[in-house]
């Protein structure tokens, strides 16, 4: 069995859907949610699931462990960041190396980069006039939104859409790509 830890920071609709998409899968069981906020949305999923959660220490993430001793002991093989806002630190990234796949709403390498997150990419991408914009699925390195691209889908921007209508549309995207897109990178990783 491929034991897999979420690590998300916010409401958890993507968390969600993988949970969902994997509950009876043969090979890979979403073991552990890991999340920064101790009043997330995504815990409440988490306890409505009964799938163990871990709170990160600031201090311990950055500066300490990295939690990688817990999340070896854990026999975690695979993180995935679902709406996780905190940069993974360099133990962290050299622990799973290959191994931890984000999912950003945009098309990187376009609108990425510390600060890009949630609402505020989309801000931008309409600020910018852009005429499409999507999700990108790609590896975690040691730089924000940069690591390999797997995966990349997109959806058309309309003169009236604002920040809220495509992030509608965006998250569309991400509940029916990511799920499968892990699927496909962990049994292609086996
Ligand atoms: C998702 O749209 C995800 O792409 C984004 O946060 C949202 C979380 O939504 N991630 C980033 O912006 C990372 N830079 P959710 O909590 O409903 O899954």
């Amino acid at each position: 069995m491929q034991q897999i830890a979420i690590f998300a920071s916010g409401a958890g609709s993507n968390a969600a859907r993988i949970i969902d998409h994997f509950r009876h899968h043969s090979s890979i069981k979403i073991s552990l949610v890991v999340c920064n906020k101790p009043d997330a949305g995504v815990l409440n999923i988490a306890a409505r699931e009964h799938i163990p959660t871990l709170l990160l220490e600031k201090e311990r993430f950055f500066r300490g462990d990295a939690y990688v001793p817990v999340l070896k002991e854990l026999n975690i093989h695979f993180i995935v960041l679902a709406g996780f806002l905190w940069k993974v630190p360099s133990a962290l990234v050299q622990s799973y190396k290959g191994k931890i796949v984000n999912i950003h709403p945009a098309l990187l390498p376009k609108y990425g980069g510390k600060g890009m997150y949630g609402r505020l990419v989309h801000e931008a991408v309409i600020a910018a006039k852009e005429k499409a914009s999507g999700i990108t699925i790609h590896y975690v390195d040691e730089l924000y939104d940069h690591g390999q691209t797997i995966f990349q889908a997109s959806c058309s921007i309309d003169e009236d859409d604002t920040p809220e209508t495509l992030a509608q549309k965006v998250h569309l995207l991400e509940h029916e790509h990511f799920p499968r897109i892990i699927e496909q990178v962990l049994l292609g990783d086996s």
